[in-house]
């Protein structure tokens, strides 16, 4: 209760600040002249150890002033779409990393680190994958390829694999996918193993949504997590994709959560961070989601292995919020005109 206070009373000095910025235009000046830039988001959070990166796709790079704000703000980039299944193996053993290449470039251009995003997921298969029936022996062999040539494509090009991405339904039973269903919960060592054999110095993630909170969900990652521990298996992080919405209330757990997988020896990553709302937004959505944002990026700070924030793009003009929740979007802290909204503030005030 008094932290959440105390956070109310800085994200108010926070915004005072902006509008005094705002509404100065000697300050703005000196800016623009290219003195007393303030700290970009990545160089307040490269002061903790950490990065803070964003999602992006490749149709939005012709977006000039877009890019200009994911290359100058953020110090880390994932490719939202253009590394999975469907992007990289169009037919079978046909690969094409073009959309994955162009992230992986814009990055180095900006020395900005990359995930990489995601080997095995259930969504976004290609159609030669799910169109057809798989032996056991058939799909082992598909999965392996598919990860080694992939992993060995961007060998020393991105630091971390979102190597099984939402492999647990919301009560912590298995995901029936195609893969848990032809080969059985061993895909998941066998994956990491695989990718481990393909790069040995990428650091290797399990990833979901809603696993924020401690819960049965959390809890199923935390016990298969201490399994392949045990067992040897090359799992070195967890990440909490954090999509979040204001209807369900904030994961009041996720420090305790994060520090939980830290003490099994694991880094920790926010991998998809949003925070969405019914639309239209109004100030004291705003706020409450400006709230949350600088929370979450607390939690993230206050575990030492929680290495990074990602936020699932940067801007409400490409977030993927209203397409998927009717009704339901302003889930960034860039609003659809690329104006910073009191998220931003809120996130750099946690940084500072
Ligand atoms: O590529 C086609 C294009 O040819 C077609 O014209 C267009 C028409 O709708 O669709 C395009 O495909 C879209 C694709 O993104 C690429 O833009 C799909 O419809 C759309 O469903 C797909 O959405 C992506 C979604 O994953 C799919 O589940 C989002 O962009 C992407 O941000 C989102 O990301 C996921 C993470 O990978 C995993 N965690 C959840 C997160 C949000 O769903």
């Amino acid at each position: 209760m008094r932290k959440n206070r105390r956070n109310r009373l800085r994200l108010v000095g926070a915004l005072a600040a902006v509008l005094v910025a705002v509404t100065a235009p000697s300050a703005q000046g000196l800016c623009g002249e290219g003195h007393n830039e303030p700290p970009t988001l990545a160089e307040l959070a490269q002061r903790h150890g950490r990065y803070f990166g964003s999602a992006t796709d490749n149709p939005e790079l012709v977006d000039e002033p877009y890019k200009a704000i994911l290359d100058s703000e953020f110090d880390q980039i994932t490719p939202g779409n253009g590394m999975k299944w469907y992007a990289t193996e169009p037919q079978q053993g046909v690969f094409d990393f073009s959309a994955g290449d162009e992230i992986v470039d814009l990055a180095r251009a900006n020395r900005q680190k990359v995930r990489g995003h995601t080997l095995v997921w259930h969504s976004q298969l290609p159609n030669w994958l799910t169109s057809r029936e798989w032996t056991a022996p058939e799909l082992r062999a598909v999965l392996k390829k598919h990860i080694q040539t992939e992993v060995r494509h961007y060998r020393g090009k991105v630091f971390a694999w979102d190597v099984v991405n939402e492999a647990f339904n919301e009560d912590g039973t298995y995901r029936e996918t195609v893969f848990y269903k032809t080969l059985g919960p061993g895909y998941i060592a066998d994956a990491l193993r695989w990718a481990h054999q393909a790069d040995p110095r990428v650091k290797l993630y399990l990833n979901d949504y809603n696993i924020e909170s401690i819960g049965p969900k959390s809890d199923a990652y935390f016990k298969l997590a201490q399994e392949l521990r045990a067992e040897g298996v090359p799992l070195h992080g967890i990440g909490l994709q954090a999509h979040l919405a204001l209807q369900y209330g904030y994961p009041t757990t996720l420090e305790d959560n994060l520090r939980r997988f830290s003490r099994l020896g694991l880094d920790t990553a926010l991998t998809e961070v949003d925070i969405r709302m019914y639309v239209p937004a109004d100030e004291q959505k705003l706020a409450t989601q400006a709230q949350w944002y600088m929370d979450l990026t607390e939690a993230c700070l206050a575990v030492r292995r929680c290495v990074g924030i990602t936020i699932w793009d940067y801007t409400d003009k490409y977030s993927w919020i209203p397409a998927f929740f009717d009704g339901e979007g302003a889930a960034l802290p860039w609003d659809e005109q690329l104006q910073p909204k009191p998220a931003y503030y809120a996130i750099r005030e946690a940084l500072k």
